[in-house]
């Protein structure tokens, strides 16, 4: 049974409006990871960073999938085999588009996290700094994010649908952030067919197989239909 495994970056949200980070004008031009992203910027100002992601869920919470989100739903509805999408996104645009396998590598906006008892909760719209956990009661609730110097979440189970792959494919990533960076390579090393879908080849280009250049919203439906054989 043949098997897709599929990365998406914020390149894939970025017709629905959400911005993506390393374009001209983009988030971290914005804001300066160290002050938003990081654990250490949390113990700073622990109310910067969650009005950041209070913005952020605010706009991801009223943004719509695009025909690339839902290409992709599409395909794991009719493909015979099996699809797994692995996102870099904190939005739940491919859960809004239909997706029912997806993994939130760098966490989501929709969940909270307890920094003393690792308790995970539906988050609230606007969260506070000193929230308190509704499992240990303690005022330690943070966006459940994975911040750069913290760990990925689920990368054995990753690596597994990676190592089992017949075909990966990387949408709307630059390539800048490993793990999800060094995935192709992972999926080439397990002798899958690998093909990426950008407006310019990502810092890994010359390892796809085969690259479709364009919006998401444009390429992705028309390989789906291939794969569907419309
Ligand atoms: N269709 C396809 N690709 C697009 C589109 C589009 N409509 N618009 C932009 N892109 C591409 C850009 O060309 C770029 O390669 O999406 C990519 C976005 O790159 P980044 O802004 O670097 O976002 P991403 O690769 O997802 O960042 C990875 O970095 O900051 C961390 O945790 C954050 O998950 C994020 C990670
Ligand atoms: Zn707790």
């Amino acid at each position: 049974m043949k098997k897709i495994a599929i990365l998406t970056g914020a390149g894939i949200s970025a017709e629905s409006g959400l911005g993506t980070f390393r374009a001209e004008g983009g988030l971290w031009a914005q804001h300066r990871i160290e002050d938003v992203a990081t654990p250490e910027g949390f113990a700073r100002d622990p109310r910067l960073v969650v009005n950041f992601y209070n913005a952020r869920r605010a706009q991801a919470a009223k943004a719509e999938p695009n025909e690339g989100h839902r290409a992709l739903a599409r395909l794991e509805e009719a493909f015979g085999g099996e699809v797994i999408v692995i996102t870099q996104n904190v939005d739940d645009l491919h859960e809004k588009a239909g997706s029912q396998k997806v993994m939130h590598m760098h966490g989501a906006l929709k969940s909270a996290l307890c920094a003393a008892c690792d308790h995970r909760w539906p988050a609230p719209l606007v969260m506070a700094p000193g929230d308190i956990c509704p499992a240990c009661n303690s005022p330690a609730a943070r966006p459940d994010i994975v911040w750069f110097g913290e760990m990925p979440y689920d990368m054995d189970e990753i690596f597994e649908h990676l190592a089992s792959a017949d075909v990966f494919a990387s949408i709307g990533t630059s390539g800048n952030v490993y793990p999800a960076a060094g995935f192709v390579a992972e999926a080439r090393r397990a002798g899958a067919q690998t093909v990426e879908f950008n407006l310019e080849p990502s810092l890994q280009g010359s390892q796809f197989d085969d690259i479709r250049i364009g919006s998401a919203s444009e390429t992705l439906p028309v390989w789906v239909d291939e794969l569907l054989g419309r």
